[in-house]
């Protein structure tokens, strides 16, 4: 299968960690639809770890935990299927999952073959308990052919955390995306901490096998068990969301979707962000820090002969957002200028072909998406 766009969906495991069970994957489903989601392209509702029984079945098979998912892992993607949504799942490619559950090593082509029978279209594919004389690089390239020998589409969803230097090798083995860093909690500095590890890696994401950020906090709200109460703000949601749309990262929500307020709705369906996530190119930012590194700029070429230029201010104090052209090579006296629209309010700027900066609030951004002008 061709994934020549970031996929885009929902995972269990930053609100509902070790609390999950169908009614949760159902209703979850259906408020992905009722809410517009789906048609903004949000398809995989994922189950994270925490999903089967400490044992295998005497066929040495994985087993859905019964009291969690009592319908069985078929039944349900059959009716995540009926919503129009992808159903996926999680394993783990060392002996145990994180959560101590039976993992894939040397179980693979079995494993895969469990999921293509349950209906999996997407595979996320962990790194605990993996043994530390065992190559990582050969046994993602195992799961990824088993998968493939199912002969069913599956996305693999790696996540080795970055290890290894993960992006030199990982499209190699034919998986669809890479987890490049830890853990993602609720909280403005864990953004930026994940935002900033990836500048010097983030031309290693292109299309077919994209850099994954980790599942989005917006609209988390302090729920569930990685959730802080009051840790981030709206601003904080836009920002978050604008830097993984810049660097072209799957996007899978991570918050509670059926109590998802409306604005955290309209952010994540943000059709210039989307747009710029998806771009067809996929290609990587040029990340200017020259004001400082607390204020960087982006600025990303799109498909179309259009750009995205995006202003941060990762700091806890007012500051200003700058763009100087001439360091990506346009001088005032090339003769082309930049015309452009901010795409949260709007706000357009014509012929810019020198230094401008803009006031930016505590974590906030501008977004603008333009084209060139004679
Ligand atoms: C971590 C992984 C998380 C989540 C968790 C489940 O290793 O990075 O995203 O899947 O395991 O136990």
């Amino acid at each position: 299968m061709v994934m020549s766009t970031p996929p885009m969906g929902w995972n269990s495991w930053n609100t509902f960690n070790f609390h999950i069970n169908e009614t949760i994957i159902r209703e979850t489903a259906e408020a992905i639809v009722s809410k517009g989601l789906k048609d903004a392209g949000y398809e995989y509702v994922v189950i994270d770890d925490w999903w089967s029984l400490k044992e295998r079945d005497k066929d040495g098979r994985l087993v859905a935990n019964p009291e969690l998912f009592p319908s069985g892992m078929k039944a349900l993607s059959d009716y995540v299927h009926s919503l129009g949504l992808k159903f996926g799942m999680y394993s783990c490619a060392g002996l145990r999952t994180c959560g101590g559950f039976p993992a894939s090593f040397d179980r693979e082509f079995l494993d895969a073959q469990t999921f293509a029978d349950w209906g999996v279209d997407y595979l996320k594919y962990d790194f605990c308990f993996f043994p530390h004389n065992a190559v990582g690089r050969n046994y993602y390239n195992r799961m990824s052919m088993a998968l493939k020998a199912t002969g069913r589409d599956i996305v693999f969803s790696a996540c080795n955390w970055g290890a290894d230097e993960v992006e030199k090798w990982i499209r190699s083995t034919g998986a669809h995306l890479y987890r490049s860093t830890g853990d993602i909690f609720e909280s403005f500095s864990s953004v930026k901490d994940i935002a900033t590890s990836q500048w010097s890696k983030e031309k290693y994401s292109a299309p077919g096998c994209y850099d994954d950020l980790d599942m989005l906090i917006c609209g988390m709200d302090g729920q569930g068990d990685l959730g802080h109460p009051n840790a981030c703000s709206d601003t904080d949601y836009k920002t978050h969301f604008a830097l993984w749309c810049m660097m072209g990262s799957p996007l899978m929500l991570g918050n509670d979707v059926r109590v998802m307020r409306p604005e955290m709705v309209e952010l994540v369906t943000n059709k210039d962000l989307l747009r710029i996530d998806a771009d067809a190119e996929c290609r990587n930012p040029i990340i200017l820090t020259t004001n400082s590194e607390l204020t960087p700029t982006y600025f990303k070429h799109l498909s179309n002969n259009e750009f995205a230029l995006a202003m941060f201010n990762f700091s806890d104090d007012a500051g200003n957002g700058d763009f100087r052209p001439w360091e990506i090579g346009l001088t005032r006296n090339a003769g082309f200028s930049l015309d452009m629209r901010e795409v949260f309010t709007g706000e357009e700027l014509h012929g810019v072909n020198d230094f401008i900066w803009t006031p930016l609030a505590p974590h906030d951004c501008k977004v603008f998406i333009g084209k060139y002008t004679v």
